[in-house]
């Protein structure tokens, strides 16, 4: 008989399911330490001197925008411990705090959670923020991550009285802030506020490439699951399936769900099928369609395919010309020439079907490496075998 116990047993692959979470901020950050350092060196006057500095980062979803900044402001923090000067940061999504007074009140929270939200003018929030500051003999930076969603909302009335704040407040200590956002924030700064801005603090996040995709989905391999218990191919289709939006939430997401699905399929290991099922989860089938339309050579190539990529990531194109050749003769039809062969493995890679690399892994002469990133090929061998098979 079951006990409540054994429904949260452990799995044999999830070892901690924090770092696959959303919020987590490892300590190292593969493929943007350059960006780390960038901000180190831009805050400089902060640290050293008190000096208010305000940065700027901008970039598509998934390029570590906010990681980096979290990561950021712990590191700066433990320095500023060193060079004995007291640096609160304060965390602000805009998403969530759309208004002035809701970002006021997240940074008198900061210093005094029980400050209650309501009632009080910006200006008098800004007099508390100081008294606060004096009190705790601290300087300030304000993180404000989707700051256009702020910007857009309430103008830049705000951020122009945080990077005036030392004078308009009359205060020994600095506020400093960094905005982040999609869409370069500054573009929405009116000429007072971006006049405090130098152009030269904007920092430009770009998509990940393959190589990074993959490195960060090892890492979170190695921080949350079982070492061994990860076939080595996943995390090259993992990369493959993610970079075409370069965004690594979407790639850990995809490990996080493939690890579930491992699990709870009672298995011990994450393959590369379970990498296609999280895919297939996380887009919507028009799929069926699209390889009815297919003709039924293409058809029979998907097969082929799908047959040898069952217990593997990668195929190249020689073993699929192969193993449509077995089908053919299954199937009584002629096989194609190798141009046509090739021509048509062609548009099934254009429409997403299958996915083809030029090999680097030393491989003699032409080898392609072909993959199928989006469904479990378990699905596309059971679909196509009902179609061609049973007539
Ligand atoms: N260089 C990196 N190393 C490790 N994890 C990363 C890295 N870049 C992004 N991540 C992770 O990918 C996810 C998305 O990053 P995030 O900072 O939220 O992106 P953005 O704010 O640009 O949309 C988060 O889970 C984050 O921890
Ligand atoms: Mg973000």
């Amino acid at each position: 008989m079951s006990t409540s116990r054994t429904y949260f047993s452990r799995g044999a692959i999830i070892k901690d399911n924090r770092p696959l979470s959303f919020d987590y901020v490892p300590e190292n950050l593969p493929f943007r330490e350059d960006k780390l350092r960038d901000l180190s060196i831009k805050y400089r006057p902060l640290l050293f001197s008190g000096i208010p500095t305000n940065v700027a980062i901008t970039g598509p979803v998934g390029t570590g925008k906010t990681v980096v900044a979290r990561r950021f402001s712990q590191l700066l923090k433990e320095v500023a411990i060193e060079a004995e000067i007291c640096i609160k940061d304060v965390y602000v999504n805009c998403r969530q705090r759309k208004t002035d007074s809701m970002v006021l009140l997240g940074v008198v929270n900061r210093f005094d959670e029980h400050f209650p939200d309501r009632g009080f003018s910006k200006q008098e929030m800004l007099r508390i923020i100081k008294k606060h500051m004096i009190k705790s003999r601290c300087h300030l930076l304000i993180i404000l991550d989707e700051a256009d969603v702020l910007l857009k909302k309430s103008g830049s009335d705000l951020i122009y009285s945080f990077t005036r704040f030392q004078e308009e407040q009359d205060c020994p200590f600095s506020v400093s802030t960094m905005l982040i956002s999609q869409k370069n924030p500054l573009d929405f700064l009116d000429p007072s506020t971006l006049s405090t801005f130098k152009r030269t603090n904007l920092l430009r996040f770009d998509k990940y490439d393959r190589e990074a995709l993959k490195g960060i989905v090892e890492q979170r391999i190695e921080l949350a699951l079982y070492p061994g218990s990860v076939d080595p191919e996943v995390p090259d289709l993992i990369a493959d399936m993610s970079e075409e939006t370069g965004d690594a939430r979407f790639a850990i997401e995809l490990l996080g769900r493939a690890a579930e699905i491992a699990e709870e399929r009672g298995e011990e290991l994450v393959t590369p099928e379970h990498a296609r099922a999280a895919k297939a989860y996380t887009k919507p089938y028009i799929y069926e369609d699209i390889v009815d339309s297919l003709n039924i050579h293409q058809q029979i190539q998907l097969l082929a395919a799908a047959r040898l990529l069952r217990k593997k990531a990668y195929t190249t194109t020689g073993e699929v010309e192969r193993e449509y050749s077995v089908i053919c003769e299954e199937l009584s039809k002629k096989p194609l020439g190798h141009t046509q062969f090739w021509q048509y493995l062609k548009e099934l890679d254009a429409q997403g079907l299958i996915t083809t690399r030029r090999s680097g892994k030393g491989v003699v002469g032409n080898t392609t490496q072909i993959t199928i990133a989006d469904i479990p090929a378990e699905e596309i061998i059971r679909y196509l075998e009902n179609r061609l098979l049973s007539k």
